[in-house]
């Protein structure tokens, strides 16, 4: 089966080898949107208008399902795509929000995700119904997603921002922006033996399973 992978950037191709990984019998088609990334500032007017083309694009590549590798998508414009494209199973990744409510023993987590996602009302849904009673640190990423694109990585700043979140408590940080992918090693480090990072790919491997399997039989 010929299966999309879509984000804006290089958060798709962390997506697409772990699938390609767990998933080898399958064609895995990745499209990024470098055009336009980041994403994580633009309105979901702006984000529908990049999106709508380039899945229609790879619908008519033959793509049966396709993988919303992209938080900042998922979170903003994901019912509009559905509705747009009712016959193509969207999977969309989305903060880790109730896992890590679950998970916390302190009742305090910390999500890591672009402006777009937090100020999404989807986010904020997933908080209130999965994490009442928690409280959720929301640590400046806003450039992030940049920096690991282009390569510029400052250590620095990222390990400044996971130190706040440990001295608020946190003992779960979610990675809410496929980019992170690229610098969870650091922040795994950085987390030891006081915090425990959470990230999508394996619950979205398992997901799309299911779908596959309905699309087989
Ligand atoms: N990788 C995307 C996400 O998961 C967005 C990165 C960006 O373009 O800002 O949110």
């Amino acid at each position: 089966m010929k299966i999309g992978v879509f984000d804006s950037g290089v958060g798709g191709l962390s997506v697409a080898n772990a699938i390609r990984a767990a998933l080898p019998m399958h064609e895995i088609i990745l499209r990024e949107d470098m055009a336009n990334l980041p994403y994580g500032n633009k309105t979901p007017e702006q984000l529908l208008g990049f999106v709508v083309p380039i899945f229609e694009e790879m619908i008519a590549n033959d793509c049966q399902i396709i993988v919303v590798a992209c938080n900042t998508v998922s979170t903003n414009i994901i019912k509009d795509l559905r509705e747009h494209f009712p016959d193509t199973p969207l999977i969309a990744i989305e903060p880790m929000v109730k896992p890590a409510a679950a998970l916390t023993q302190s009742k305090i987590i910390a999500v890591c995700a672009t402006p777009a996602t937090l100020a999404s009302k989807r986010y904020n849904d997933l908080k209130q119904e999965f994490a009442a009673g928690v409280t959720v640190l929301e640590p400046d990423c806003s450039d992030w997603s940049y920096m690991i694109e282009h390569k510029q990585v400052d250590e620095q700043k990222i390990a400044g921002r996971i130190a706040e979140v440990l001295a608020g408590g946190a003992d779960v940080i979610v990675l809410a922006c496929t980019h992170y992918h690229w610098i969870e090693e650091e922040i795994t480090a950085l987390a030891a033996g006081r915090a425990e990072v959470l990230q999508p790919e394996q619950a979205i491997i398992a997901r799309m399973q299911g779908v596959i399997a309905s699309i087989a039989f």
